[in-house]
């Protein structure tokens, strides 16, 4: 292991959230119902209510209440020294159904005073376009990404927030996850696909009309702000054989073109040689119009950014379908479990920046690392979160590692630098946060702020440029 621990001094080190984990403020100033507001269990459940119930708690609906609080987060980002903060636009603030023509200036206020809050603290904002919050109007009236018309909707939205941002957002991302399409196609794709023979088929026509959007978007970017970047964003937690038997071997290697392939499309500019054999086995037409092929392989993503978390393992026989992203295969024994039951691996995000490096040979951003663990205050009043510190450490030293290995890494967010809630379950007990947010699991509670021991520690990485851990 590298013990100098050099960074590149341009290193970008911040926090991640998405606008629906934290804003609240559901309805307020003409904003309209995401996909994250009719769900209580977390969006990634997957389920929703078809009519929103007022006697029900729904977690999106105030959050953490970062749209009234921003300021006062935004000075204890600053004060650890953030030199960039991931967020995402929340679609429905700017165009509350989906399909207007026109957007809706009370959320593009939001967004200047947020952007131009953090930039007046030394903070760039980097941007996920869509993170899990389509429109939900646009799943009622037209099937979310199943509808090849939703390229219009996002095009013009893309159009509308690069005009109005670009001299404030440098980073851009598309879709969160994109790869989640297989396993999460309503927080991924705003589509309800459910299990059954046509699952497939809907998947990648879904994701061949992203992959158009995704195009779009970066030509777009180009015409409107070519100093700017527009990149995909993947979950891309690693994937290994469950043994070094043969088949377990290629099973696994097979498992992870599956999300691969989406960053294939989005930074190749094609869909990758072994495409045609999936979708031959599986029966799979993609329609496509004439200049799809054309306006993918003329705009590529620029970066790539994903999320790590985790590392499972796949033992031959299990189907090959889904994402490797968050997937739970089979356990590893050699690796220890989150209180949420995430295996902690380390060393695997330094696998996964030579995987990704290897093959793309595009810059990285880790966009998303974190431990969601269940803290608790102690008598002090304080929240003594070693394990956190412990957790983010010896992932900085892979990334570290990564860079010396030639990998060219971008930046850093942690993800929930403040506790948010949870897209698994819309809980608030998984907390990733430096920073303590009093509110349980039912809403109870003051909102009020507190620093974790992790904040000073993070405060102290930062400033020693990654040499202090
Ligand atoms: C990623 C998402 O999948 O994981 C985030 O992009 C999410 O939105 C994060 O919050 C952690 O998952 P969870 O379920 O612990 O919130």
């Amino acid at each position: 292991v590298n013990e100098s621990r050099t960074f590149p001094d341009d290193f970008l080190w911040g926090g991640a959230i998405a606008a629906n984990q934290a804003e609240g403020a559901w309805n307020e100033d003409g904003k309209g119902v995401s996909i994250a507001d009719v769900v209580r269990g977390g969006i990634i459940s997957g389920v929703s209510d078809k009519e929103i119930d007022s006697d029900k708690y729904y977690p999106s609906h105030e959050a953490i209440d970062f749209y009234h609080k921003y300021k006062e987060d935004i000075a204890l980002f600053k004060e650890m020294g953030f030199t960039l903060f991931r967020t995402s636009i929340n679609w429905t603030r700017i165009f509350p159904n989906g399909d207007e023509k026109e957007p809706n200036e009370h959320g593009l206020e939001f967004y200047d005073n947020l952007f131009d809050e953090l930039i007046k603290n030394g903070i760039e904002p980097m941007i996920t376009i869509s993170h899990y919050e389509t429109p939900m109007h646009l799943v009622d009236a037209y099937g979310g990404w199943e509808n090849r018309k939703l390229i219009d909707f996002f095009s013009r939205y893309c159009e509308v927030i690069f005009n109005r941002y670009k001299n404030k957002v440098k980073y851009w991302m598309t879709f969160n996850e994109v790869n989640n399409m297989h396993k999460i196609p309503f927080a991924a794709g705003a589509c309800r696909i459910e299990d059954g023979p046509d699952k497939l088929q809907r998947v990648y026509q879904a994701s061949h009309h992203m992959f158009v959007a995704n195009a779009m978007a970066v030509k777009l970017g180009k015409e409107i702000m070519p100093e700017n970047e527009v990149g995909c964003m993947l979950s891309l937690s690693a994937f290994y054989p469950n043994t070094c038997d043969p088949e377990d071997i290629f099973g696994a290697y097979q498992y992870r073109r599956r999300s691969l392939f989406f960053s294939d499309v989005m930074l190749r500019g094609k869909y990758p040689s072994y495409t045609d054999r999936i979708l031959k086995e599986h029966n799979i037409t993609i329609e496509k119009e004439e200049d799809d092929d054309a306006l993918i392989s003329e705009n590529t993503c620029s970066f790539l950014a994903f999320s790590y978390y985790l590392t499972s393992t796949y033992k031959a026989g299990t189907p090959i379908f889904e994402s490797t992203g968050g997937s739970m295969g089979y356990e590893n024994p050699y690796l220890e479990n989150s209180d949420f039951g995430w295996p902690i691996d380390p060393k695997g995000l330094r696998y996964v920046c030579n995987e990704l490096y290897d093959r793309y040979e595009k810059p990285l951003f880790v966009v998303e690392n974190g431990l969601g663990a269940k803290d608790t205050v102690s008598e002090d009043g304080k929240i003594h979160d070693d394990y956190r510190i412990e957790y983010v450490k010896k992932h900085l030293i892979e990334i570290n590692e990564a860079i010396e290995d030639g990998c060219e890494i971008l930046g850093y967010t942690y993800w929930g630098p403040i506790d948010i809630i949870s897209a698994g379950s819309g809980q608030m007990q998984k907390r990733y946060g430096f920073i303590h947010v009093d509110k349980d699991d039912q809403g109870n509670g003051t909102l009020k702020r507190v620093k974790k021991d992790s904040f000073d520690w993070y405060k102290k990485v930062i400033a020693s440029n990654g040499e202090e851990l």
